[in-house]
Order: structure tokens, then C-alpha cells, then sequence
């Protein structure tokens, strides 16, 4: 194993509250850090304190995106132990997502060892009021000073973290989403999957044209037809339409969530009947009208579970399950919480001790 070099602060923060925290506001005190140069490989791993990074202005991720990241959490229970969700499963990620924009991958165990040393050293950190959560960002970004596009010859890998409350403002209370056929987030081939910098800088006009418009988020449609259900903001989608709970397949376009994988899993447990299919946001407007369009809801790791109340697209408007919370999207938020908690068993082995 790596040996990885700790320096302490000698000037720690204070730490803010756990009533006061919103989403990705506040960090710790330190940051892992880890550089490649291509012949040496991945090497000086270390702890340090939380800094601005020194970045040649021609480094590639500047320029040419070359970049990756994931996110996780870690929870306080009851308890007071620390537990990460799912860490290995977003490890693997870390490395598809590096594979996709010819980053080198690093060594799963070395990305595992990153986030339990670092939440070792900033465990004060974790907050323990419900619905708080440390949250883990791991990125990789290019730097090399190099304006030429090709893959970059230096990397960074980082890890930061940051005390959280709720995602959205409205917390587990339904948002609105509008459909949008204007603008798309992913392309048959593109970066759907991976979860990389320049995903998100392409979803932010769509995203605003939507908030203008008085809504959370985007429903985003496949990039060909502007017709089959993608996403929802940064979240994988779920409809249920009578008996049958639909998400679309992982088609290249759109990212494995964990929190999808784990509601998929739990839902098959319970016996519910659920499809990997394109669903298409016809076929949800017509359920819409004959009745049997149930739930709606987002799912992803900073906002767990996020029921959708209303739903926008061209010029009609619907409600879902009366604009509340439904019964089974409450279950699945509940089920899932409890396992990050340590409140319920955990009988798939999802969580990790600190
Ligand atoms: C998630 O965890 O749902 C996300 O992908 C959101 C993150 C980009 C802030």
C-alpha cells in the first residue's frame, strides 16, 4: 500500500452548524492529493491542508475539459460511527469515467484508502442532525501546460469534502421539472455516462431557460428523437405507470447511478415489477390523462430520493400524485436513508465503517 505523507493545519476552521448546512458550501480542513506524470504513474499521495491549488494557466483541464469527478457521502448514525455508502461502487466509477476521457485510472484500493484517511483526519467533520451528510467530491483534472488536443501527460487527482444539508431547497418536498426538446444533455456516443466536468457545464443553459420558466430542474429527452426520457437535472429518472415502475436502460447516454442500482435492487426485493426501457414522455403525458401515470421521482447521491410534483412540457402542465409526495417514493427514500443511517439492516453489504 502507498504510503501517504499527512500534514495537518495548524489553523483549523470552525465548523458551521448542522442546522445551518445547504449543499456544497463549506469544506473541511484538508484534501488528498495525488499527481501522475505519464513514465512515474500515480505517486505522492498525501494529506494537506484544504488550499487553493497552483495551476499553470495552459493546464489542459482549462482549456479542453479534460476532466472526471464523483460524488458520495458519508453518515454519522445514531450511533456516532461514520459510515460511506457504497465507497467501492463509486470507486469503480471514478475509474470508467477516467477510461472515457483517457485519463489514467488509479488503483481502486488507493481511491478506497483516500476517502477513509481523510475523513480519519477530518472526522469532527461528519455532522449527525437527520439529512446531513458528509459529501466526498474525488476528481481527476489534466494538467499539463499543453494548448495541442490530445490527452494530457500530468493529472491531478484530488479529494475534497464538504458538510451537507438537502440538495434542493424544497428538500424531499416535490419539484417541478420541465420536458424540454430544445436542448439535450447527452448524445448516442458522447460523455452520457461518464461523469465528467463538461456534462454538467452542458446541461446549465436548459437548466436555467427552466428556472426562468418557474422550474427546479430539466426533464432531459434523448439527444436523437427529443422524445425518450433521459434525466432529471443531475438524477436518474423513475416513473411509475400503473403497476409497472420504468427507468430508461443504461444506453452509453446516461450515467449508473448508485442510488439507481440501489433502488433497483431494493424494488425487485420487494417484489415490485420494474423495466430497464426507454419510456417515452408521450407515453407519460397519455398515463398522465387516462390515470395511470402513479409516481414520478429523481434519484442520485446528493438528493437521494426527489419526488417530482409537476411535470412541463410545450404547453400542457401535469400534476403527479396531486403535486405530493407518493406513498412508494417515500418508502424508497426511507428504505435508503435507513441503511446509510445504520438504522436498518444493511443486508447487502452497501455500507462501510470509518
Ligand atoms: C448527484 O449526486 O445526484 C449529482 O450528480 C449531483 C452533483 C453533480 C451535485
Amino acid at each position: 500500500m502507498t504510503n501517504i505523507t499527512i500534514t495537518r493545519t495548524t489553523k483549523p476552521a470552525t465548523r458551521p452548524s448542522d442546522d445551518s448546512l445547504a449543499f456544497g458550501t463549506v469544506f473541511t480542513d484538508h484534501m488528498f492529493v495525488m499527481d501522475y506524470v505519464e513514465g512515474k504513474g500515480w505517486h505522492d499521495a498525501r494529506i494537506e491542508p484544504y488550499q487553493p491549488f497552483t495551476l499553470d494557466p495552459a493546464a489542459s483541464v482549462l482549456h479542453y475539459a479534460q476532466a472526471v469527478f464523483d460524488g458520495l457521502k458519508a453518515f454519522r448514525g445514531k450511533d456516532g460511527t461514520v459510515r460511506l455508502f457504497r465507497p467501492k461502487k463509486h470507486a469503480e466509477r471514478l475509474n470508467i469515467s477516467c477510461e472515457r476521457l483517457c485519463i489514467p485510472q488509479l488503483d481502486p484500493e488507493m481511491i478506497l484508502q483516500s476517502f477513509h484517511k481523510l475523513i480519519e483526519v477530518d472526522e469532527a467533520w461528519v455532522p449527525s442532525k437527520p439529512g446531513t451528510a458528509l459529501y466526498l467530491r474525488p476528481t481527476v483534472i489534466a494538467s499539463e501546460a499543453f494548448l495541442g488536443v490530445r490527452p494530457s501527460k500530468r493529472y491531478i487527482y484530488f479529494l475534497i469534502l464538504s458538510p451537507v444539508g438537502p440538495y434542493y431547497a424544497e428538500g424531499m418536498n416535490p419539484v417541478k421539472i420541465l420536458a424540454t426538446d430544445q436542448y439535450v444533455r447527452a448524445v448516442p456516443g458522447g460523455t452520457g455516462a461518464a461523469k465528467t466536468a463538461a456534462n454538467y457545464a452542458a446541461s446549465l443553459y436548459g437548466a436555467e431557460v427552466a428556472k426562468k420558466a418557474g422550474y427546479t430542474q430539466v426533464l432531459w429527452l434523448d439527444g436523437v428523437h427529443h422524445k425518450y426520457l433521459d434525466e432529471v437535472g443531475t438524477m436518474n429518472i423513475m416513473v411509475q405507470i400503473g403497476d409497472e415502475v420504468v427507468t430508461p436502460p443504461l444506453n452509453g447516454s446516461i450515467l449508473a447511478g448508485v442510488t439507481r442500482d440501489s433502488i433497483l435492487t431494493l424494488m425487485r426485493e420487494w417484489g415490485l415489477r420494474v423495466s430497464e426501457r426507454q419510456v417515452s414522455i408521450d407515453e407519460v403525458m397519455e398515463a398522465a390523462k387516462d390515470g395511470t401515470l402513479k409516481e414520478m421521482w429523481g434519484t442520485g447521491t446528493a438528493a437521494v430520493v426527489s419526488p417530482v410534483g409537476e411535470l412541463g412540457y410545450r404547453d400542457q402542465k401535469i400534476l403527479i400524485n396531486g403535486g405530493k409526495t407518493g406513498a412508494l417514493t417515500q418508502k424508497l427514500y426511507d428504505a435508503i436513508v435507513g441503511i446509510q443511517y445504520g438504522l436498518t439492516n444493511d443486508a447487502h453489504g452497501w455500507t462501510e465503517r470509518v
